[in-house]
């Protein structure tokens, strides 16, 4: 048993979406959550910048008492987390676009992978396609601009549908049916995607799969908290948006009830 907290990171505040499945999942557990707002979006920096944020990120979560770290973003998962897992010794869960699950959702054959720029020129990626998505057509479009507007707090402007409307459309024409939200931003603008794609195209996203992961690793090496009362959640955010704090509150607030 520990009741030391679990550090949480992304370069924003996507990785929220992870973190309220981990809450739900582990109400006892003390969760530290770091948004790395003022670097975001990863997406388009070098997978080198991303590397020497991560190990920024993970130093100071460490160092505020961390068992357990979760990269909750694809992004710095596929550039960093070999790093990570070589120079930390602790459990470090990272996340990957579900291809998996969504080549065995597919009826059509066809499934969409909306993921950052990073992500989908990055080797783990390369490696998922390679097992996983040999027997379906698998077509890829990034979300250029998207962690941008979700980071003001834009879930449902005018310039976050018609961002996603030009998105979807190609995934839509190629008989897509199965969607895959490959970047921890993207659950929320959720809505919005299903209005666009329409309630015949599933979508699939990894927060929860990347909560019982953990659940799973802290049981394996008896990390788990004692059960007790909830416990706290704290919030760090580099943002230099004034209104950083308040975006923050509204979008954890709204989604972790
Ligand atoms: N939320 C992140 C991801 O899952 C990164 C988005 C970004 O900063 O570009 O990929």
């Amino acid at each position: 048993m520990s009741n030391a907290p679990i550090g949480v990171f992304d370069s924003g505040i996507g990785g929220l979406s992870v973190l309220r499945h981990i809450r739900s999942l582990l109400p006892h557990e003390a969760l530290l959550y770091v948004a790395d707002s003022s670097h975001a979006p990863y997406g388009n920096k070098s997978q080198h910048f991303i590397r020497e944020r991560a190990i920024t990120l993970a130093d100071f979560l460490i160092a505020q008492g961390a068992k357990a770290l979760v990269v909750a973003c694809n992004t710095a998962t596929a550039a960093a987390i070999e790093t990570l897992r070589k120079q930390y010794d602790l459990p470090i869960i990272g996340m990957e676009p579900a291809v998996k699950p969504a080549a065995t959702a597919t009826k059509t054959g066809v499934i969409g992978v909306l993921a950052t720029a990073g992500t989908l020129k990055s080797a783990q990626f390369a490696a998922l396609l390679e097992s996983y998505g040999k027997n379906v057509t698998v077509v890829t479009q990034a979300g250029h601009g998207l962690v941008e507007c979700i980071e003001r707090g834009e879930l449902a402007t005018d310039q976050v549908r018609n961002l996603l409307e030009g998105y979807l459309k190609p995934l839509l024409e190629a008989q897509a049916d199965t969607i895959v939200l490959g970047c921890t931003h993207y659950p929320f603008v959720r809505p919005l995607i299903e209005e666009i794609a329409g309630r015949d195209v599933t979508l699939i996203d990894t927060g929860q799969a990347v909560a019982r992961q953990l659940q799973k690793r802290l049981e394996e090496k008896n990390l788990l908290a004692e059960a007790g009362k909830p416990s706290d959640v704290t919030f760090w955010s580099n943002s230099q948006n004034a209104d950083a704090e308040e975006v923050l509150k509204l979008i954890w607030g709204e989604w972790s009830a």
